[in-house]
């Protein structure tokens, strides 16, 4: 009986999709937990490449079952479309994913709030994915959220009540709206989606453990975007920490076994909000255009800067990481030197490694300079190939952030991934 999770621990992006998919073969269960289609998780083997949504990145490997839990707000059109092309390649779904009923559902509505509130907040919008994700959220907690197990009894009344009210408050808003195609494909998601066996998750998650089993749950985002611990209020409207895993599944927290805590060996974010350590340089730029840092789901650039260790040490404070995993440090192959952001000055001149309260005005990240292994590691397969300039780096990590990095990934292809420390247990 185990449950892991694998989080992200910056402001998403870091990779999660690809280690969940390599990491599958060792569970029984794959869960996802929070978020909804605002995740785009991306995997790459056999030359193909897939961004999966809302559907967990365990898919792809032989038989295990995979969960849509409770904590996950699920857009019935998406999910079609995702499902369906899944299955168009080859996949079969329907008798390896269960969907839990107390999951809430993301309405046509909800995406048009999304867009009226961002477009009411000018200079301050958040810069969301779009997909309706702080709405629903917002009727899941003030109660007026329609969740999948509504589907089989009333539905049409609900959903009328909802929508309602969504009209009155967008009227109020005087925003301008066509509902007829997004309604017209969320119907046919809702008739697609009885098609899955829709459970109470909670019972089915807690009598695979009863029976043995394994199960590795799925973060969305990253730690950094969390609605209580991360950028306030440049965040998402989920807790995307550890503890998610417990409300967003039904799973009690003295089950939980190991927190892999994932991250880029630079960073990341999409979207508006404070990000001390991102760079407007060349340097910016390169790591931009080798990393291909372009949204998976909405196009868009992604900001790049060098690795914060302030806000990671604080994730991993908060996550109870006990494994790190590093992505993407193919993408720094070519430096001459990295540069990793060790505590922050604050605007009163005073200078901190402790994660503020405020992040949005005046930080000044202070800078470890180290230097660059310049070398392709595209196509190591062994820790013994690492060069000595890149085992200083990891050192320096390790040293900082007090939990060994189990796992270094050197390439988006399922195969480009080392594991390290293999000769202890686990
Ligand atoms: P997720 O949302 O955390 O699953 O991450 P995304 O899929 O949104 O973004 C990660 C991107 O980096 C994807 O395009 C991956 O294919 C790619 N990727 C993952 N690991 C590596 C790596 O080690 N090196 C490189 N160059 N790309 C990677
Ligand atoms: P994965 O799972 C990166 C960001 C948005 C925006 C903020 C709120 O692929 O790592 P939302 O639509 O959730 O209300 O947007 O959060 N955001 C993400 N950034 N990766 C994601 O998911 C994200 N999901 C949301 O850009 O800043
Ligand atoms: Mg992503």
């Amino acid at each position: 009986m185990k449950v892991d999770i694998l989080l992200g621990l910056q402001w998403g992006d870091e990779g999660k999709g690809k280690v969940v998919d390599v990491l599958t073969p060792r569970y029984d269960v794959v869960a996802r937990f929070q978020g909804g289609p605002n995740a785009g998780h991306t995997l790459e083997f056999e030359g193909q490449k897939y961004v999966l949504r809302s559907i967990p990145s365990g898919i792809f490997q032989g038989d295990k079952t995979n969960v849509i839990g409770n904590g996950v707000v699920l857009d019935p059109a998406l999910f079609k479309a995702e499902a369906e092309a899944l299955e168009a390649s080859g996949h079969n779904l329907k008798d390896r994913l269960i969907i839990s009923k107390k999951a809430h559902l993301i309405l046509p509505t909800h995406r048009i709030l999304d867009a009226a509130y961002e477009a009411s907040k000018g200079d301050a919008k958040v810069g969301t994915t779009g997909k309706g994700i702080g709405p629903t959220y917002t009727d899941k907690v003030s109660r007026n959220g329609l969740r999948v197990g509504d589907l089989l009894h009333g539905f049409e009344q609900k959903y009328a009540k909802a929508k309602a009210y969504h009209e009155q408050i967008l009227k109020s808003l005087n925003y301008t709206y066509d509902l007829s195609t997004l309604e017209k494909d969320w119907f046919e998601g809702i008739e697609y989606l009885k098609q899955f066996r829709l459970v109470d998750s909670e019972h089915e998650i807690n009598g695979f453990l009863k029976e043995g089993k394994s199960i590795l749950c799925e973060g969305a985002q990253g730690t950094m975007l969390d609605i209580d611990f991360g950028s306030y209020p440049f965040v998402t409207s989920s807790n995307t920490i550890c503890a998610g895993a417990c409300t967003g599944l039904g799973v009690a927290p003295n089950k939980i076994g190991e927190v892999y805590g994932i991250f880029k060996a630079y960073c990341t974010r999409v979207g508006a909000g404070p990000f001390p350590t991102e760079l407007f340089d060349e340097t910016g730029e390169k790591i931009c255009a080798l990393g291909h840092e372009y949204g998976a789901v909405t196009g868009r650039k992604r900001r790049c800067g060098w690795i914060d260790l302030v806000a990671l040490k604080y994730a991993v404070m908060i996550d109870g990481v006990t494994k790190l995993i590093m992505m993407k440090s193919d993408v720094l192959d070519g430096f001459d030197t990295i540069k990793a952001c060790v505590a922050y000055r604050l605007k009163n001149g005073e200078e901190t490694d402790q994660f503020p309260f405020d992040i949005a005005e005046g930080i000044e990240p202070i800078y470890v300079e180290l230097p660059g292994w310049k070398t392709d590691m595209t196509h190591m397969t062994s820790e013994d190939e690492f060069p000595e300039e890149f085992n200083a780096y990891l050192s320096f990590l390790e040293e900082q952030l007090g939990v060994p990095i189990k796992i270094v990934s050197v390439g988006p292809d399922r195969e480009q991934t080392i594991e390290r420390y293999t000769d202890e247990e686990n």
